[in-house]
């Protein structure tokens, strides 16, 4: 499973790149707006840290601001990933760039048929959001489900990125569901590592070798 990181925090990402696990950056208008910086500010420092993919949206409502944004965000770095709204426009900007060979991440995915529209648009990622589906008691990993079994049976191949992930359960039942990329806030990816049984268990094997040395 690919991870993403999903937060326009450079300090977070800086610090879960040394772990080595991170493949990419996904950011909002609301991550970037927590920042207080520009967009374009934040993703050509996240570009810098980060070497693969690295999403940043557009704010546009129509297809020829799409369109222009898109064009302007992809001039920042190669890495740069168009993340477009499932709306009529971002779906036919998401076909133009593609064709463009332009990468795209359609966003804002809550159905399996919202999803095959990206799919037919050739997005490179369409991002299903599973906590807010939650939140108004809809079933986040069975949509994830849904998608990989249409997708799966036309061989297409834009990657369900499974975001809007609040916890580590999230995660497991994302990757059991056969989603190809993860995108998580830093605390979710950190507390992956927990286990109370690891801590007890490194706490043990650290205090037996002291014991041996006296
Ligand atoms: O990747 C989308 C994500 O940023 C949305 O997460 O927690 O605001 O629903 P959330």
């Amino acid at each position: 499973m690919i991870f993403f990181l999903d937060t326009g925090i450079v300090e977070e990402i800086r610090m879960a790149s040394e772990w080595g696990i991170v493949d990419g950056v996904t950011t909002n208008p609301s991550l970037i707006a927590k920042t207080g910086r520009t967009q374009k500010d934040v993703i050509k420092e996240i570009t810098s840290i980060i070497d693969g993919p690295i999403s940043a949206e557009v704010i546009s409502m129509d297809l020829k601001g799409m369109l222009r944004e898109a064009e302007e965000l992809s001039t920042i770095h190669p890495n740069v990933v168009i993340k477009l709204p499932l709306t009529e426009p971002g779906i036919a900007a998401c076909k133009i760039l593609s064709r463009q060979g332009i990468k795209t991440n359609v966003t804002l995915c809550f159905s399996p048929v919202q999803a095959l529209l990206a799919a037919k648009a050739q997005a490179t990622y369409v991002s299903p959001f599973i906590g807010r589906l939650d939140d108004v008691s809809q079933d986040g990993v069975g949509l994830i489900r849904e998608m990989r079994t249409i997708f799966d049976n036309y061989g297409f191949e834009t990657q369900i990125l499974a975001a809007s992930i609040r916890h580590p359960m999230h995660v497991r039942d994302a990757a059991l569901a056969g989603a190809d990329v993860g995108t998580m806030p830093f605390s979710v990816l950190k507390a992956l590592y927990k286990h109370p049984l690891t801590d007890k268990g490194l706490a043990q094997f650290l205090e037996d070798f002291n014991r041996s040395k006296k």
